[in-house]
């Protein structure tokens, strides 16, 4: 069975170009991700953004945002973190659909079912939120998906992942968005950014992963809140093969020259 390819990129941290950023260029780092997925995953049917496609929500990242996802061969998709800013993310990427209370949040149909983008965004605060006005959004979606497997992808983790640091700033409130999964039997995989690092387990029966950035990662501290350590250890971007049997998630380190080359 033919598999339906997704790739998946997230915590891109734009700021304006050239900029540097944890001692790295988020813009290099960007344009080497998508090369690399130009050159090796051409025929994927999507490339998601997970959320902090910038690091200050600036104009002048949109910008450099804007000009870098020009160069992606993919269909693609955005969706928002804490380090975005909503409305100007809306004012730069107005063809971006949003729900009717202007959350950045919908569907996105592929061969192998839909993808429901969820926008986690608490603005202000780099911890998530998920409201009563984006929990019913959800739930309406998944109700119109009843009889075939949707995945989710946000931003924030809504559970602990054991790390102090960035446990503070999940969705510290995830009971109503937990109400909604549970009353609903057709997710089956979720997808998050946020945490800089790859991560995979289950929660609420439901498997997820969670992926590197392109740019700074984050160091594994299971023991301090505070700060959050960051590194330059791999980035990493996401192939989703997907048919109606399997999710299959590898990861790819976009800066991987010599492999690259031995595909060629
Ligand atoms: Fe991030």
């Amino acid at each position: 069975m033919t598999a339906t390819k997704i790739v998946i990129v997230t915590d891109t941290h734009l700021i304006e170009p050239d900029g540097i950023l944890h001692g790295l260029d988020p813009r290099a780092r960007l344009d080497a991700c998508i090369r690399d997925i130009n050159t090796h995953h051409g025929d994927a049917a999507l490339c998601l953004f997970a959320g902090d496609l910038t690091d200050d929500g600036s104009d002048a990242a949109y910008e450099n945002f804007h000009a870098a996802i020009g160069a992606l061969d993919l269909p693609w998709r955005l969706l928002i973190g804490n380090h975005d800013h909503r409305e100007r993310f809306r004012q730069s990427f107005p063809e971006t659909p949003v729900d009717d209370n202007g959350f950045v949040q919908s569907m996105a149909e592929t061969p192998a079912g839909a993808f429901i983008l969820l926008d986690t965004v608490n603005p202000g605060a780099h911890h998530g939120a998920f409201c009563e006005a984006r929990a019913a959004w959800l739930d309406a979606a998944l109700e119109r998906c009843t009889g075939r497997k949707v995945c989710l992808i946000m931003h924030h983790p809504p559970f602990e992942i054991g790390i102090p640091s960035l446990d503070r700033i999940r969705i510290l409130e995830p009971d109503l968005l937990r109400g909604v999964i549970e009353n609903h039997t057709n997710i089956r995989h979720m997808f998050m950014g946020h945490v800089h690092r790859p991560v995979s387990g289950s929660w609420l029966g439901i498997p997820y992963t969670m992926l590197p950035a392109t740019n700074h990662q984050v160091v594994l501290d299971l023991e301090n809140e505070d700060p959050i350590y960051f590194s330059h250890n791999h980035p990493g971007y996401g192939i989703v093969l997907m048919d109606d049997e399997r999710v299959v998630v590898h990861t790819q380190d976009p800066m991987e020259e010599a492999a690259a080359d031995n595909r060629r």
